[in-house]
């Protein structure tokens, strides 16, 4: 049984409108949703001090860059954000009127995991039904929710993986119960040290588990994206893997886990380079995979070089809404396996 007992037809219409019109040939999402201590850790290193009023010049800097719709498919915003107008119009009327979907992060951050040290549960469950209510009257049209999975001594235990299942399972039904799409997001951090076979096994055995949370609480695979971290080796691993690794790892990994009826599987940039990522990416799209659409939701690797540029100065708002669309760009093409690296290709 695929479809949601008791989901109104209506939903589902929508649901899956919603769902194609994110997985649009060539397009990609761009996630905009960094909490406050993110965006202010990002505006840090580019020595700009995060206040309502430089965030809303940043996020309307990024949603202004002309064309954007060309490559991107949906934004995820923040909830200041979502509440905001750029000049007088709201950002989500803004997206709308450009074919973008807007979406929204509904988790609320990480907290520690009782009794499981170095291990991390997503909040935000309490109230939630009214927030996607009140996010849904404001014209989003999707939700995301992250979890992340730590690696090291001895961790993730199965208790951190399938706590965080069961939420994201929890999230995703109340998600589609409101008429909005959920992005499931179990995010394998890279920090670490561990190997990209060691981050292929977790990767596997944490999105199994996620698929059966979700399928116990009769979520509706065809009306949900899958967004998930590449198979890459820890950050501090000295063994990196390839491109061709990568891309072997990360297809494996997903044909033992995600179920066919999921219509779309969308990566994170975790803390890769842009670069490196869009090589992966590619890829990963080069080669025969099922059914799904694979795309990208990044933060960080479609933002850097264009928050490099801006750094809050007016005058550079067109030069970084030009670096932003190069990198969108430069992953719409890979997604049909045509982006050419800018370093060699069996780097180790
Ligand atoms: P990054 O691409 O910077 O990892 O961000 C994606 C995201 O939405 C994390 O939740």
């Amino acid at each position: 049984m695929s479809q949601k007992a008791g989901l109104p037809m209506t939903y589902s219409a929508e649901l899956a409108a919603t769902t194609q019109a994110l997985l649009a040939p060539g397009k990609g999402l761009l996630a905009a949703d960094e909490s406050f201590p993110s965006i202010e850790k990002r505006f840090k290193e580019v020595g700009l001090p995060s206040t309502e009023a430089t965030r809303l010049a940043y996020r309307s800097m990024l949603l202004g860059a002309p064309d954007l719709n060309r490559y991107i498919s949906g934004v995820i915003l923040f909830d200041e954000t979502i509440h905001q107008k750029i000049g007088r119009m709201p950002v989500v009327e803004a997206l709308l009127n450009r074919q973008i979907m807007p979406g929204i992060k509904v988790d609320k951050g990480t907290a520690a995991l009782p009794g499981l040290p170095g291990e991390h549960v997503t909040e935000g469950l309490d109230g939630l039904d009214v927030r996607l209510s009140d996010y849904r009257n404001l014209g989003a049209r999707f939700t995301k929710w992250r979890a992340v999975i730590t690696i090291g001594q001895d961790i993730p235990t199965h208790a951190a993986i399938a706590t965080n299942a069961r939420i994201l399972a929890m999230f995703a039904a109340m998600s589609q119960e409101a008429g909005l799409v959920p992005i499931v997001e179990p995010e394998i951090l890279m920090d670490g040290s561990h190997t990209s076979e060691r981050c292929e096994e977790v990767t596997t055995l944490t999105l199994r588990t996620v698929f059966s949370a979700l399928a116990e609480h009769h979520v509706a695979y065809e009306h949900m994206l899958l967004k998930t971290s590449m198979v890459v080796a820890g950050a501090d691993c000295p063994q990196q893997a390839g491109l061709d690794e990568v891309a072997t790892r990360t297809l494996r990994c997903f044909g033992n886990s995600v179920p066919a009826a999921i219509p779309g599987i969308v990566f994170l940039s975790g803390g890769q380079s842009e670069d490196v990522a869009t090589a992966h990416l590619n890829a990963i799209c080069a080669r025969p995979h099922p059914a799904w659409v694979i795309s990208f939701s990044f933060g960080r690797a479609l933002q850097a070089p264009a928050l490099k540029i801006w750094q809050g100065q007016g005058e550079q708002v067109v030069a970084a809404q030009h670096a932003l669309m190069q990198r969108a760009q430069a992953n719409s093409q890979a997604l049909t396996g045509a982006f050419k690296p800018h370093f060699d290709s069996k780097r180790q």
